[in-house]
């Protein structure tokens, strides 16, 4: 059975401020996805919330891309920056940057992540979301996932993994994709993983099979907007069993809160916090970034679910390594690394300082 799995996330207002949704937005939300249920658009759906951004997971046999759920997404989004107007939440229709839907959401501000999939006998999916960082924070463990021994025994030692995964690798400022197969090609694709502020992994694929394994969103909201609008705060579906990574295996790249970009003003680096729904609140300097992960089993696309797979107590070293780091990272205040690079950074006052102090600027001599 042909399944869709579409994720279509907005931040449509903060509350309080950038932290949380509110429980009125999603449950207007959840009546809108309801109806396109009862109305046979929709399998199935599931809302929730990662920091202050929605999240619709819908299953549906209309295939990627498609007009009519892309349009139930935007008109959702539309209803809900109607409730959170009226609570007047923080950003109230920030990720919404255009006035009227135009056939496709994707560039209109939301992120999209969507697989039409072979539903298998039986198919584990995990669905992860985070806020406060960008697309490129998933290189690092889709890489451990589908590339590193270390991580994934099943590389190693099962059969139904061993010939290696493809992965779809996007240029997000050069608008160009790439597409490199691990192992063989493992050295030249980390050069552009590594650079995540630059570099997406967009898809994954099984290579025996050529199914797909895995795929994220990867918008860049203000190359979008053109100027700041917020972060991207992506999604990233994964399947998991058999010809794929264990659940086990696709969890575990996040026991390493490793530092990405979008802390502060989008303007700094942190630690990816792994955190059950309930935590997925950042408040502390606005952060640190949170990533959740919902598990799912699709029967005939109805969604089994969903599992808080990081409320697990496996992930609390995690969280409490992901605190120290963050103590250590906020030590240094406006100083890079924690701030980021220049010209990476979301929100800057250097045009207004160097047209300031430009004429107090010398030559070096000597
Ligand atoms: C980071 C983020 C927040 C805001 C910050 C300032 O991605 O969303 O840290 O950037 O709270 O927000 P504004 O400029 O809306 O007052
Ligand atoms: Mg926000
Ligand atoms: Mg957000």
């Amino acid at each position: 059975m042909e399944i869709t799995l579409s994720v279509i996330k907005a931040d449509i207002g903060g509350y309080v401020g950038h932290s949380a949704s509110h429980p009125d937005v999603l449950a207007r939300a959840g009546e809108m996805l309801a109806r396109a249920k009862k109305a046979g658009l929709l399998i199935d759906y599931h809302v929730t919330q990662c920091g202050d951004d929605a999240q619709l997971i819908m299953t549906h046999q209309q295939g990627e891309e498609n007009d009519k759920i892309h349009k139930l997404a935007w008109d959702t989004f539309v209803e809900c920056t109607a409730v959170a107007k009226k609570l007047k939440l923080y950003g109230a229709g920030q990720d919404l940057l255009s006035d009227a839907f135009s056939g496709n959401i994707k560039g209109m501000g939301p992120g999209v992540a969507e697989m039409e999939i072979e539903e298998r006998p039986s198919e584990p999916v995990i669905i992860f979301m985070a806020d406060k960082t960008s697309s490129g924070s998933w290189n690092l463990p889709l890489y451990k996932m589908f590339a590193d021994p270390f991580n994934t025994i099943g590389l190693v030692i099962a059969p139904t993994m061993h010939g290696g995964f493809a992965f779809e690798v996007h240029d997000v400022k050069g608008c160009k994709k790439i597409t490199l197969n691990a192992p063989e090609e493992i050295y030249d694709m980390l050069i552009f993983l590594g650079a995540p502020a630059r570099f997406a992994v967009k898809a994954v694929y099984h290579r025996e099979s050529k199914s797909i394994a895995a795929v994220s969103s990867t918008q860049r909201l203000s190359l979008i907007a053109g100027r700041y609008v917020g972060k991207d705060d992506p999604v990233c579906l994964v399947r998991c069993q058999g010809q794929f990574p264990a659940v086990g295996e696709v969890l575990e790249p996040f026991t390493f809160p490793h530092l990405v970009e979008g802390w502060m003003r989008g303007s700094h680096h942190g630690p990816f916090m792994p955190v059950s729904v309930a935590d997925a609140t950042p408040s502390r300097f606005d952060g640190p970034p949170r990533v959740i992960a919902l598990g799912f089993q699709l029967a005939e696309g109805k969604l089994v679910g969903p599992r808080d797979m990081f409320a697990d107590k496996g992930f609390d070293r995690a969280r409490q390594e992901a605190n120290k780091i963050a103590d250590y990272m906020r030590r240094h205040g406006p100083f890079e690394p924690h701030r980021l690079p220049l010209e990476e950074m979301e929100y800057t006052t250097m045009p207004q300082v160097m047209q300031k102090l430009d004429r107090r600027f010398t030559e070096l001599t000597g």
